[in-house]
């Protein structure tokens, strides 16, 4: 192995790379690794150490902080290459700015921005070979920071680690999804850790989650903790209606929401399309009449995973609600389409969203 220094960071290169036993024609999300990661860690309050190695095992004491008190949490986004193979990420200063969000709301040392901006963007051209070009396909980028601590107590720790590996990944859904509204368990509730991308919150969502994937449905629509009566999001995604032409999303002043990257996009670009947006409070009961109205003419979720996921139907109060087909869905696939060619360099960028590694 031979070791480098590139911005502060010390480079160990694996010996062989794994990608001639990868078919790329058929990736299954989250199930192959890429050759390197980034590691950092945070002790006597300053971050340091910072790493690439080949990815790999990392040894852990059994008293760490992460495994019995749960500070740890993550980001998630993905790299792509445009035809002229350049690297291309999609806002990523906004995961940074997240998941220091996510931190300060877990008592967690933030990370500053150099060691993230500076560590992703080695990684990714240390294993550009790794970003995929077919259609549907990127680099799912896994930035994650834990306490690493060894004690027993409930207390913020003092040291972190912050980590970044990488995955090859072709589309999250291969067809439109069935919803069903949860209207007994609860994913987050006011003044809790909803809004931060907290590694318990998608612990918290598995059993729900499980029961609903038993009774045939891809995902559940979260309801408000109180009453059940309004719709937060949509699993591991945010969701949109649009109703009578006008694009509406839950709010996320309640903080029980992440605030997605994709969601903030596909509100900018429906605004730049001239349609009307409202983010505020939207009930259960508000989408299911204007279904039975005929007036709902599309609904999805939306988020890095899946980019645009079409909701095919919405079970609700004992009842399944079949939606618009997909092939008439104007709205969401006109989203999708130009999220795509954003992120892909191949549409016009006029936010300044895309960031050449
Ligand atoms: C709970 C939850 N909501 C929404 C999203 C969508 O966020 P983004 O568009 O930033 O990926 C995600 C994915 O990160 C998520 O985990």
């Amino acid at each position: 192995m031979t070791t480098d220094v590139i911005s502060n960071i010390s480079i160990t290169k694996a010996d062989k790379s794994r990608i001639s036993e990868v078919d790329f024609t058929d990736i299954k999300f989250g199930k192959v690794f890429s050759d390197h990661m980034f590691v950092a860690d945070y002790k006597n309050g300053e971050w340091g150490n910072l790493q690439i190695l080949p990815y790999g095992k990392i040894e852990f004491a059994p008293s760490m902080v992460a495994l019995h008190y749960g500070q740890a949490l993550f980001e998630g986004m993905k790299a792509y290459k445009n035809d002229a193979g350049e690297i291309l990420l999609f806002r990523p200063e906004e995961n940074w700015k997240r998941m220091n969000r996510s931190a300060e709301r877990l008592c967690m040392a933030e990370v500053p921005h150099d060691v993230f901006m500076n560590g992703l963007t080695e990684l990714l051209r240390i294993d550009n070979n790794w970003i995929p070009t077919t259609e549907g396909s990127a680099l799912y980028i896994r930035p994650f920071l834990f306490a690493s601590e060894e004690f027993l107590g409930v207390k913020p720790a003092t040291e972190y680690k912050f980590i970044i590996f990488t995955a090859p990944v072709g589309a999250y859904y291969s067809e439109p999804v069935k919803v069903k509204v949860e209207r007994h368990f609860t994913r987050a509730a006011e003044g809790g850790v909803g809004y931060a991308k907290a590694a318990g919150n998608y612990a918290a969502a598995l059993y729900p989650a499980m029961k609903a994937q038993q009774d045939g449905f891809h995902q559940l629509v979260w309801t408000d903790a109180k009453e059940h009566k309004y719709i937060e999001e949509a699993g591991t995604m945010n969701i949109m209606f649009v109703i009578d032409g006008v694009l509406i999303t839950p709010s996320l002043e309640k903080k029980t929401t992440l605030a997605g990257i994709t969601r903030d996009s596909v509100l900018t670009i429906a605004k730049d399309l001239g349609m009307e947006v409202q983010e505020r409070p939207v009930s259960v009961d508000e989408v299911i009449l204007a279904h039975e109205r005929g007036q709902l003419q599309d609904a999805f979720g939306c988020g890095t995973a899946a980019n645009i996921a079409y909701i095919k139907s919405i079970y609700c109060n004992g009842k399944e609600y079949d939606l618009i087909p997909v092939k008439d869905r104007e709205y969401s696939t006109r989203f999708a389409y130009t999220l795509d060619d954003i992120k892909r360099g191949k549409g016009k960028d006029t936010h300044g969203w895309v960031y050449k590694v």
